[in-house]
């Protein structure tokens, strides 16, 4: 299917915008260079300069004759497109899928910090999945973060790589084109081969007590067994635990 691309000198968010533009296409990515109202998860805000960092999202109108995947894959591949964009850049070696999807890179201190943030959201009509959207915030050639930030993300600029945010559109465009939405088990395996976090050590920050990763659930969510009185806890957010990438 031919996918539009539609750019916007400023918007408020372009995860809102797609939600607009569903009414008109199926299939689109919507940038912006600005965005005032920038979303991240948890009703966290998604802050960056003017045409510095890529800012899109990918639009999807499921066709209600064919069966979707299951919401939750989308959010999987949210995580594959920016992975296999953000490696036509940098090698794979320097780049992490932090659980469940975002994308840490190592710092020139060797710390992994975040470079891009993904959230996908969905549009329901009663218990079919109707459209999602996916939406990308990938730090490309921002030279400074503020100060809430600035030990925590990262952008390629700073990593010494000088790309522009249109360099990345373009990749991640084509991979987007060519991606299939088809299969929750392989989008699962893909996922669950780069976030490689079964048998890792977490911290859980609401007791701060260490444990085990046993299982990763095929719909993302992971059990965790304590390391002191092996009971078993499920974990569905990437903000409730630590761990090292490595
Ligand atoms: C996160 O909290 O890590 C997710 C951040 C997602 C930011 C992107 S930028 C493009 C798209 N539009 C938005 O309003 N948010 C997403």
């Amino acid at each position: 299917m031919n996918m539009k691309h539609i750019h916007f000198d400023i918007l408020n968010s372009t995860n809102e915008q797609a939600k607009l533009m569903l009414n008109e296409y199926d299939k689109f990515i919507v940038t912006a260079d600005m965005q005032m109202g920038g979303k991240g998860r948890k009703n966290r805000s998604w802050v960056g300069e003017k045409g510095k960092n890529l800012y899109c999202s990918i639009g999807l109108k499921h066709k209600y004759t064919e069966r979707t995947l299951e919401p939750h894959s989308y959010q999987f591949a949210g995580a594959l497109l920016a992975y296999k964009a953000i490696t036509r850049v940098l090698p794979a070696g320097e780049v992490r899928l932090k659980f469940p999807n975002d994308i840490m890179v190592r710092s020139k201190k060797g710390d992994f910090r975040k470079i891009c943030g993904i959230l996908t959201e969905h549009i329901f009509y009663g218990n079919m999945l109707q459209s999602t959207i996916i939406g990308i915030g990938i730090n490309v050639e921002q030279s400074e973060f503020p100060d809430e930030v600035k030990d925590i993300a990262i952008s390629l600029k700073q990593l010494g790589y000088e790309v522009t945010s249109n360099d990345i559109f373009n990749f991640l465009f084509d991979i987007v084109s060519e991606f299939r939405f088809e299969s929750d088990e392989k989008i699962f395996d893909a996922w669950h081969d780069l976030v490689q976090i079964e048998g890792k050590e977490v911290t859980l920050l609401s007791d701060n007590k260490k444990y085990l990763v046993k299982n990763v659930f095929d719909d993302g969510r992971l059990e965790i067994e304590s390391l002191s009185d092996t009971s078993i806890k499920i974990i569905d957010d990437g903000d409730s635990i630590r761990y090292e990438y490595d």
